[in-house]
Order: structure tokens, then sequence, then C-alpha cells
């Protein structure tokens, strides 16, 4: 619930980045940059990599509520939702950058399909599902899911930036 405070924050600055495409016309690449990169480390594989690979995995193998199994799905479904969209903006930017101004209203509307989307998605989690959920779980079990937690968040810059530098060595045009 923490992380999702900081995704709220991060819609903020969507939804003024918004505003500001639609006085100006114009596309920030910077600021598309940032959010995209936000996006996939943060909210995508830090915060719905621990959604999906920690509680949504040890939630299913208690056997919940139909209500409950249901939600799971529909989060997943909503994660990969939210990927899409930013694959979407990712190539409309691109379309920008190589002069294409009509796409300017493409970025605008997968910006504002973002900041519609995580809003939504963040209070059904809140609200509906995690309080509900913790009670499948043991006191101890919570404290293990906790430290599970921790872990995949300690490995997980290490994990970003390897891959960084594998990409990197790939178009690496001075490599012997
Ligand atoms: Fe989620
Ligand atoms: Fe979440």
């Amino acid at each position: 619930m923490q992380e999702h405070r900081t995704i709220e924050r991060m819609i903020t600055l969507i939804n003024n980045e918004t505003a500001r495409i639609n006085e100006t016309r114009k596309v920030n690449p910077n600021f598309i940059d940032a959010t995209i990169d936000f996006i996939r480390t943060y909210a995508d594989r830090c915060h719905h990599g621990k959604e999906e690979g920690i509680l949504f995995r040890e939630l299913s193998k208690k056997q919940p509520s139909e209500e409950h199994a249901l939600m799971i799905k529909e989060l997943i479904t909503e994660h990969v939702y939210a990927r899409k969209t930013t694959r979407d903006l990712e190539n409309a930017t691109k379309s920008v950058i190589e002069g294409n101004s009509e796409a300017v209203k493409d970025v605008w509307k997968y910006l504002n399909d973002l900041a519609e989307f995580y809003p939504k998605h963040i209070e059904k989690e809140d609200k509906k599902f995690f309080m509900p959920s913790m009670e499948y779980f043991t006191p101890q079990e919570q404290e293990t899911m906790l430290q599970d937690f921790w872990n995949f968040d300690r490995k997980l810059i290490h994990q970003k930036y390897s891959k960084t530098i594998d990409e990197m060595e790939k178009t690496d045009l001075n490599k012997s």
C-alpha cells in the first residue's frame, strides 16, 4: 500500500503533463522517458512483480473464495492492460519524435488512460483485496511474505542494471 502512494504521486505528474499537452500540443520526450521507466521498473517489475510473484501466488495456494480467486484474475488482467498501454505510449512517442505530429493526441490518450487506470486499480486493491486477503494467512506467514518482499526488492536493482549492461554490450560499436 505504501508503493501505491508513490504510484499516485506519478499519476498526479501525468495529469499535469496531459494538461500541458492540451495547452501546448507538444510532447516532452524526457517526461515520457522517465514515466515509462517508472511504470516499467517501479510500478510493474517491482510492485506488480511482488503482487503476482508473491502475494497472489501464496493466496492461490490457500484455496481462496470464488470472489477472491476471481479478483486475482481480474487484477492480473489489469496489470497486462497497464503493460500494453505503456507499450502503446512508447510507440506513439517514437512516432512524435519521428515527426508525426498527429501522434501527439495518441500520447495524450495513453497518458490519460494510465492516469485513469491506476487510481481505480489501486482503490480496488487497497479497499477490496489486500485486507481481506490477509485473513488467509497466519501472522507467521505474513511475516515470511514480508521477508520475501524485501528479498525481491533487494535483488531488483542488480537485475535491472545487469540487463542494462547486457543490452549496451549488444549494441556497443567498439566491441572487439
Ligand atoms: Fe496491482
Ligand atoms: Fe498494487
